[in-house]
């Protein structure tokens, strides 16, 4: 490596040094989880394990990797038959499988809206989209986090076609977008609404789409199977034509190597026991009741609780929330600090995910220890 290429790594790594964000690689340490996404316990349930297993097994002779991009050589009845299964379980007209959920929102933002038309983003959308947009054509301009007159602000003064884009589970701030409103606004203003389910997937059953507005109009919804799923890869909701567009258009669909076998049979058995999981879903709602009742308000920290797994205590600045964090692992519960950049400037937090396999005492350990703090 050249010396400058080499002095140029260094600054920008110390420049994270300094900001206090910078990142490195840890191992599980064994700790209460309270930072996973794995919030129905999936990815660790034996059962499950033992039914990919079995499903791995009956198919012996199947190609390890799937050996291609879908368009080459990577596609199968068996990946076409699980896309089917999702359309049906989503209530969508069609579905297409991408390789991850940051594919999946990247490849769709980056591909379908042009120049000249315009992306209407939450400002709390996720890093793939902000990718996507990134490098769309398109002009793009955010709304105000979940704020409807906002939102018809800037459905009114843009121009082209418009595309608005919101989780439905927002990530970071676990809550929850106004679905109803937003798609009867899009409604009205001929919009496309793009809809990230990832947080929502499996903890609110089919998602909140089909169970909350099942006639609305969507252009297209995403949901993650590296959530509640246990799993990895996701998938698009959406008409065939807007499908056959992305097979044709979409360059992380159509330059990666699809998911091998293993994979597609793992998420296969996970919606399985999706069906199954009503127990474990009213576990984690129940411990979700538990700490929110149990947290009190505090002077030096915001709470953002909400009704879903995810819920945060806002520590301004990068050093202060990284000491609150590791306050609360020294008590044996693992919470992550998420600094910025992933969040904005001065909305540093300990983000906190409860899972239906923590138990009561670990709830009321955690607020009592977040509470002293
Ligand atoms: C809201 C949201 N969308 C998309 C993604 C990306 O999904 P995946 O991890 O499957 O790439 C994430 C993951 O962090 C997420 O939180």
């Amino acid at each position: 490596m050249s010396n400058s290429i080499h002095n140029y790594i260094l600054s920008k790594l110390q420049q994270r040094k300094d900001a206090d964000n910078f990142r490195s690689l840890r191992i599980t340490n064994g700790l209460v989880d309270f930072y996973s996404n794995d919030y129905l316990g999936f990815a660790r349930d034996e059962n499950l394990h033992d039914k990919i297993q079995a499903e791995i097994n009956s198919r012996k002779g199947s190609a390890l990797g799937s050996t291609g991009s879908r368009l080459l050589s990577g596609n199968s009845g068996y990946v076409e038959a699980l896309e089917k299964f999702l359309a049906e379980f989503h209530q969508a007209e069609t579905a297409l499988i991408f390789n991850s959920g940051f594919d999946a929102n990247y490849g769709l933002l980056s591909t379908l809206p042009y120049r000249g038309d315009t992306i209407i983003y939450d400002e709390l959308i996720h890093a793939s989209f902000h990718d996507g947009i990134r490098n769309s054509k398109a002009n793009s301009v955010s709304f105000l986090h979940n704020n409807i007159a906002d939102l018809e602000k800037k459905l009114n003064s843009v121009t082209g076609l418009k595309y608005v884009v919101i989780e439905s589970i927002y990530s970071m701030d676990g809550d929850f977008a106004p679905l109803k409103q937003i798609a009867s606004l899009c409604d009205k203003y001929q919009a496309g609404l793009i809809i990230d389910e990832a947080h929502a997937t499996g903890v609110f059953g089919t998602g909140r789409v089909a169970e909350e507005i099942p006639d609305a109009k969507i252009l297209a919804h995403i949901h993650t199977f590296s959530k509640a799923l246990g799993t990895h890869g996701a998938v698009v909701l959406c008409s065939d034509e807007l499908k056959e567009f992305l097979v044709n258009y979409c360059r992380p669909f159509i330059y990666s190597t699809a998911l091998p076998f293993h994979s597609l049979a793992a998420i296969k058995c996970g919606y399985a026991l999706m069906n199954e999981a009503k127990e474990k879903r009213g576990k984690l709602f129940s411990l979700i009741e538990l700490f929110k009742q149990q947290i009190q308000s505090k002077e030096n920290a915001l709470l953002i609780t909400s009704n879903s797994p995810i819920q945060s205590v806002v520590i301004s600045g990068n050093k202060s929330v990284k000491e609150f964090a590791a306050k609360i692992q020294e008590q044996g519960l693992d919470v992550r600090p998420i600094l910025y950049p992933t969040v904005q400037k001065g909305k540093e937090r300990v983000r906190i995910c409860l899972h239906s396999f923590n138990t009561e005492t670990e709830v009321t350990k955690l607020a009592g220890t977040i509470n002293s703090l």
